[in-house]
């Protein structure tokens, strides 16, 4: 089933260049707990995210912007106990990185004491060119995060496709060559038109991994609760639903309701 090209024991910021130049497509989803985290990893999935929409998927918020650097390491925590093989990045939150290059640095070096996560995501380009040098001068890891970045929903005002206009696209490429340059390890683009995703995967030797990017980038990410089919009210057309976990689970708990209420649970084989 797996179309690995090489059994990576561990995965490292390394391991993804290598596989970029070995054309070995990056497997990258999201994890909050220590449960989901430990599932995620045993298929060999190579990266996990411990992504800010945690804020919408396990906090309930309608925007990534609530959760706190405090709660991004708890969740960080959680995953790391549970992991063995996949690289582990981690989101720094909205305004932990934003106001200036000392504190966005104080920041990772939490994540990544406090935590155990192997490397920081931040959402931004050359705006936030100080804080992203600062954190890989210090020796850490920065994956960057292009094209809709959520934090910045209220300028923008919707989660539509990013980039489709000349400017923007070439903003964006203009960006993704500089975090290049400047040391980042690999860049997320998120819902951007494939033919741009595609450019910019070719014209950099770091990894792109794409979320509504197409096909033609270096690895894809999506959020766990989504490709589970959890989260059935959100259906954007880029997501590919791997079970209809909300069904499944809707179904498992009524028939608990229902084996508690006829008395049918617990049995004899289920007492003590
Ligand atoms: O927070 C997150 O889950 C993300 C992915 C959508 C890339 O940033």
């Amino acid at each position: 089933m797996s179309t690995a090209k090489k059994d990576y024991k561990r995965v490292t910021v390394k391991s993804l260049t290598e596989m970029k130049s070995n054309g070995e497509k990056i497997s990258m989803l999201t994890a909050y707990d220590y449960t989901m985290a430990k599932i995620v990893d045993h298929a060999k999935v190579d990266v996990i995210l411990v992504g800010d929409s945690a804020s919408n998927v396990m906090a309930g918020h309608e925007t990534t912007l609530p959760i706190t650097l405090d709660q991004m390491i708890y969740h960080a925590s959680s995953v790391i106990r549970a992991v063995n093989r996949a690289l582990v990045v981690v989101d720094l939150p909205f305004g932990s990185y934003q106001s200036d290059p000392k504190e966005a640095l104080r920041s990772a070096i939490r994540i990544m004491k406090e935590s155990g996560g192997h490397a920081v995501k931040l959402e931004g380009g050359r705006e936030i060119k100080e804080s992203i040098k600062r954190i890989l001068h210090a020796g850490i890891p920065v994956m960057g995060h292009l094209g809709l970045t959520p934090q910045s929903i209220y300028k923008f005002g919707t989660y539509t496709v990013r980039a489709k206009e000349e400017e923007e696209a070439k903003k964006l490429k203009e960006d993704a060559l500089f975090l290049e340059k400047i040391g980042c390890f690999a860049i997320v683009l998120e819902k951007v038109p494939a033919q741009l995703a595609q450019e910019v995967a070719e014209s950099l030797t770091i990894p792109i991994i794409g979320i509504g990017a197409g096909g033609q980038v270096d690895g894809q990410v999506l959020v766990t609760h989504d490709m589970l089919g959890m989260t059935h009210e959100f259906h954007p057309r880029f997501l590919r639903r791997y079970l209809d976990m909300y069904t499944m689970m809707t179904d498992a708990f009524k028939n608990y309701v229902s084996d508690v209420k006829s008395k049918d649970f617990p049995n004899k084989e289920e007492q003590y």
